[in-house]
């Protein structure tokens, strides 16, 4: 497979109204502003796929890119971010919440975690249930541009010990959307799960 081919699909306020429960998805987790529409763009290679925002909260709904037939990347709403309408966040974090639990062709979860301050209790909370889930994961180390090299790589073996003690299938990589960096390692693990 190749990312780049990915093409925008649908942007859906719920579940029902989206494609097809078949085939196989991997999809894009994170606290608000942790950089998930960034990376898409960053991994497919493709500047403006996914919108992308100085303001927290710019992903309401659950877009959609298909990058084959069969093989989805989904760009889910961020968590976390207070300051919107709590009647908006309810609604978006609904949708969140039941998009993982009810969605069969989920088979890859990215977990997007600002470099500086990574694993909140809702980032830990969410790779927990992805671990209990069966779900791999790919805890991706965003912004690593704002690190030094040896200050990120310091980082990145903070979260893999803390994550360890869960078990499961989790990597941990240091990505930078602005740098390019990590983003091999990134696509070719998301590449592996879309073909499994
Ligand atoms: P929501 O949709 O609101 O949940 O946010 P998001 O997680 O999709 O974040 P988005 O990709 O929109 O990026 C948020 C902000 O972080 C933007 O101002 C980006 O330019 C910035 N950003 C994203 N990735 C990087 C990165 O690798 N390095 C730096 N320096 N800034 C980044
Ligand atoms: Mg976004």
């Amino acid at each position: 497979v190749n990312l780049n081919k990915a093409k925008f699909v649908i942007s859906a306020p719920d579940i029902r109204q989206l494609p097809e429960d078949a085939g196989i998805e991997v999809a894009f987790a994170g606290r608000s502003n942790a950089g998930k529409s960034s990376a898409l763009n960053t991994l497919t290679l493709q500047k403006s796929l996914a919108r992308t925002s100085k303001t927290p909260g710019r992903t309401q709904l659950i877009n959609v890119f298909e990058v084959e037939e069969g093989m989805r990347l989904v760009d889910l709403p961020g968590y976390g971010f207070a300051k919107v309408p709590l009647e908006m966040k309810k609604k978006w974090q609904k949708a969140l919440g039941e998009y993982l639990e009810k969605r069969e062709s989920l088979k890859g979860l990215v977990v997007l975690m600002d470099i500086r301050h990574p694993l909140k209790d809702l980032d830990h909370n969410l790779i927990e249930w992805a671990v209990d889930s069966n779900l791999p994961v790919l805890a991706l180390l965003t912004k690593s541009d704002k690190l030094s090299q040896g200050k990120a790589s310091a980082e990145v073996l903070k979260v893999k010990k803390a994550l360890q003690v869960l078990g499961g299938d989790i990597k941990v990589v240091a990505f930078s959307s602005l740098k390019k960096t990590g983003a091999n390692q990134a696509t070719q693990i998301i590449c592996d799960w879309l073909t499994a």
